[in-house]
């Protein structure tokens, strides 16, 4: 595994299967509705109205904003209960991404693809991302948004030990790694009040058709 970072670093307190972890549904919001109001606001502004979208690590909510139409909208996730009833989702599938991180998508089959304070959750994240950068369009966007909570025994070592602006930082060095990316960018756009958004995200290298 490795690449490049510490020993350790991907360790979790809980290393069993993730299906027996998610096999229950969580009908549950994992932020706050003010915060879940800033990321809609950040799709609204990133993601261009009609474009093919990919949710990864997906539950029942997309947090996509209501009125405006998007093309293919693919959820992966670990609880197929949940994938079946988020109303945003054109398609779901059921995938581990620990086990298997090779995504079941074809080459650049979406212009944007999200992934919901989730990211603490991989354990071979620059595997994932270089995947998202081949099932990405050229010019499409790797949208992360991070908060501060967390399943504490499924997150990796580094998100219990590192302060928000590291995890950004790791965050940008997973891009950098997996390589096929132009630079990462940065976004606070946490609520007062309520629990924190940061975003970083990145374009695929080359020229949008
Ligand atoms: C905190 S929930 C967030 C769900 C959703 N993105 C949201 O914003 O509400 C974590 C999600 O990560 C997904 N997940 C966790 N481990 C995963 C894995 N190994 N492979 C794929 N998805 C995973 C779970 O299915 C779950 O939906």
């Amino acid at each position: 595994m490795g690449e490049g970072f510490p020993q350790g670093f991907f360790d979790r307190q809980d290393e069993s299967d993730d299906a027996r972890f998610y096999t229950e549904a969580r009908f549950v919001t994992h932020i706050d509705d003010a915060t879940i109001a800033a990321l809609t606001e950040v799709y609204r502004e990133q993601l261009t109205p009609g474009c093919d979208v990919l949710d990864l690590m997906s539950s029942w909510i997309s947090h996509l904003p209501e009125g405006i139409a998007y093309g293919r909208v693919a959820g992966l996730g670990m609880n197929a209960d949940e994938l079946d009833g988020n109303p945003r989702l054109t398609e779901h599938v059921v995938h581990d991404l620990n086990a298997e991180p090779e995504l079941p998508f074809e080459p650049a089959s979406f212009d944007a693809v999200i992934n919901a304070v989730s990211v603490q959750y991989l354990t071979r994240p620059v595997e994932v991302f270089r995947s998202v950068a081949r099932v990405l369009r050229p010019g499409g966007l790797h949208l992360i948004a991070t908060s501060h909570r967390l399943f504490p025994t499924k997150a990796i070592r580094a998100w219990h030990v590192l302060p928000p602006e590291e995890r950004m930082r790791v965050l940008a060095a997973y891009f950098e790694r997996a390589g096929g990316y132009e630079a990462p960018s940065l976004l606070d756009r946490s609520p007062e009040g309520a629990d924190p958004l940061w975003v970083v995200m990145a374009r695929k290298a080359g020229v949008a058709g």
